[in-house]
This record gives structure tokens, C-alpha cells and sequence, in this order.
């Protein structure tokens, strides 16, 4: 029994000190392992005479218990002190400000864009949409371009297929457009055109925004006040000079080309518009009536304008950027200076 006791003292004191959990498991096979100190008392039990058996089995057992319990407890102690440090070091202020999310913005080329509907649609202009995978009937042949003519080849022409093409330019809309509606129309359609085309002025992709009015009184007077109208009011200038050069396009005639006077140099002469103080921006001309007279529109008594301006084009201008492939590198150093 005085041996029992002194094994009990020994594990309480040496337990208590324990502060790692593989010296708890070692203590443990120390006292109650299958070679540990009581399990050899609990083996020597039947060597002692049968009627100081009980009071000994009780008594190792009294021990064995107080053992466990002590292990117990230090295993939770330990346990609580983990979780505690594990909290101290994990600790986050509430009370600190958040970092915040930036807010994003719209793309230069989409804020161009939704500029240029919103002027036009106080002119009184519709807006309507159409497919990027166009036939080439109309990208083309609707358009007074028959096949082998060779106004097919300024487009530099993504063909899917001998029949499909990415459309070069928004004009197929004009003849989607009339197809579906009597005259008179006044609508621009914005969207995608693709040509396999790429340098500082020229990206594979980019968008146009097609400007179509059909009705019995249009003139080429009236195009050239609504275009020059438009551009004073986009660049939010009131005096900008504007000028319309003779130019081909099979699908208008007569067919003309918009400068605009350098809203960099305000005409002075700088390398954007090449020392002549004047910008390319668009071209126009009244509808030709081999697009009109397939449609079933009476030449004769309807008469049309269409232009095709480049957004990004007119993007560039406004904002002063002098590579136009900037703005598809999606760099958010460039494109978060727009926000
Ligand atoms: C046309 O595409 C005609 N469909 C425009 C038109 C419509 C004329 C209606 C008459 C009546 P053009 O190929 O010039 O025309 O292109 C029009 C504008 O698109 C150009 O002034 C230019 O600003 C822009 N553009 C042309 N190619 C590219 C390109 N690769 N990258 C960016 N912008 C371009």
C-alpha cells in the first residue's frame, strides 16, 4: 500500500508538469501502459494470498482511477491552452476599417458607344442590332458589290465559309433593316465588325455604328447638318470645322468621306492628323438605288442617306490615346484611368 501511494504522488506530480501531449501518452504507458507500473501490480495480484486479494485489487484500482483522472485533466489543460494561443494568434479587430472593393467602370469603347446612341437617339434616330456571322450576300452582294467586283478585296475578309463571312462593316444592316420595314426609316445600328487588319490604327475587331434615313425628303444637305450636328456635339465643341471629300463606296452615290477639323491640334498641324490639321472619321453617301430597287423601295420616290463611322476611331480622339490597341490589352492600367 505505501507503495501504491508513493506511484499515486509520483504520477500527480509528474502529470501536472506535462505540458506536451506525446509526453502525456508516455506518462500514460509509464502507470497504465501493458508493461506500465500498475498493470505489473494489477499482474501481482494473484501471487498474494486469496484474502488480501480484494482489499489490494481495490485499493490498485482506487490508484488507477485518481491516474486516469489526473491524466484527464491535463490532457483537457492542455487542450484549453492550445485553443487559446490558437485564438491570441488568429485574433482579428473588428473594429478596423475594411479595404473596400474599387468599384469597376465601363470600357472606354462602350462609353464611346453609349455616347454616340444617346446623341443620335435625340436626333431621332432608332437603334437596332444585328448578326456578326453574316452571308455574303449581304455583306456584299446586296450592297452593289457582286462577286469578283473588286471592292471585296479593300475589306480584308474573315471567310467562315465559301458562303459566311465575320461582316466587315455594319452596311448589311441597311438591308436588313429595310426588309423588314417600309420607309420611312431613320435608325443607327452599332456593333462588332472584324477584318484581318492590325496596326496602330487598326485592330482585327472593332465596332462601327451605321446611320441609315429613308424617307421622301432626305438630302445630302440634310446628311451633312446631322453629321457635323453629331460630331460638334460629341467632341463638345461648337465651332469644330468639318469637311466632306468625294469618295467611292459601291453601296452610296454620290459617296463622301467626313474630316473633322484636329481636336488634338485644334487644326494646327500635329502627328495625329498627319501635319494637314484634318481627321478622317466616317464615311457616307445617299443609298444607292441598286440597294434600294431589289427591296422593293421605289427609287424614284425614296431617297436615302447612310453613313458607317469607327467607335474606336472617335474613342481615341476623345480621350487622346494614340494606339488603338490599347484598347483590347485589357491592361487595368489603362482601362481603370476611365472609371
Ligand atoms: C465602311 O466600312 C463603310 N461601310 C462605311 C459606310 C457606311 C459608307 C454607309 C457609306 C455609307 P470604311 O471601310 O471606310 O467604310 O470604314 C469606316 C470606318 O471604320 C473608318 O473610317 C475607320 O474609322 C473604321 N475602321 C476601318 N477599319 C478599321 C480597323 N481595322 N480598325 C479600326 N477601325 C477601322
Amino acid at each position: 500500500m505505501q507503495d501504491l501511494q508513493s506511484i499515486l504522488d509520483e504520477a500527480l506530480t509528474s502529470l501536472s508538469s506535462i505540458d506536451n501531449a506525446a509526453l502525456l501518452e508516455d506518462a500514460k504507458a509509464r502507470y497504465l501502459g501493458k508493461a506500465g507500473l500498475l498493470t505489473e501490480r494489477l499482474k501481482a495480484l494473484g501471487k498474494l494470498p486469496a484474502d488480501q486479494r480484494p482489499a489490494a485489487g481495490a485499493e490498485i484500482n482506487r490508484v488507477k482511477v485518481a491516474v486516469e483522472a489526473a491524466l484527464q485533466n491535463q490532457r483537457d489543460a492542455l487542450a484549453q491552452r492550445q485553443l487559446t494561443q490558437q485564438l491570441a494568434s488568429q485574433s482579428l479587430d473588428v473594429s478596423l476599417p475594411g479595404r473596400g472593393l474599387s468599384p469597376g467602370g465601363l470600357h472606354p469603347v462602350t462609353r464611346t458607344l453609349e455616347r454616340i446612341q444617346q446623341l443620335f437617339h435625340s436626333l431621332g434616330f432608332d437603334v437596332a442590332d444585328g448578326p456578326e456571322i453574316e452571308t455574303d450576300a449581304y455583306n456584299f452582294t446586296a450592297l452593289n458589290i457582286p462577286e469578283n467586283h473588286p471592292a471585296r478585296a479593300m475589306h480584308d475578309t474573315f471567310y467562315l465559309d465559301p458562303r459566311h463571312v465575320l461582316r466587315t462593316h455594319t452596311s448589311p444592316m441597311q438591308v436588313r433593316y429595310l426588309e423588314s420595314r417600309k420607309p420611312p426609316v431613320k435608325v443607327i445600328v452599332p456593333g462588332r465588325v472584324y477584318r484581318c487588319d492590325s496596326d496602330m490604327t487598326h485592330t482585327p475587331m472593332f465596332h462601327q455604328v451605321e446611320g441609315l434615313w429613308v424617307d421622301e425628303t432626305v438630302t445630302f444637305s440634310g446628311l451633312k447638318g446631322i453629321l457635323t450636328d453629331f460630331m460638334r456635339r460629341f467632341f463638345e465643341q461648337e465651332d469644330l470645322k468639318a469637311r466632306f471629300r468625294p469618295s467611292f463606296f459601291p453601296f452610296t452615290e454620290p459617296s463622301a468621306e467626313m474630316d473633322i477639323g484636329c481636336v488634338i491640334c485644334q487644326g494646327e498641324g500635329c502627328r495625329v492628323c498627319s501635319h494637314t490639321g484634318w481627321l478622317e472619321v466616317l464615311g457616307a453617301g445617299m443609298v444607292h438605288p441598286n440597294v434600294l430597287n431589289p427591296l422593293g423601295i421605289d427609287s424614284e420616290r425614296y431617297i436615302g442617306f447612310a453613313f458607317g463611322l469607327g467607335v474606336e476611331r472617335l474613342a481615341m480622339l476623345r480621350y487622346g490615346v494614340n494606339d488603338l490597341r490599347l484598347f483590347f490589352d485589357n491592361d487595368l492600367r489603362f482601362t481603370r484611368q476611365f472609371r
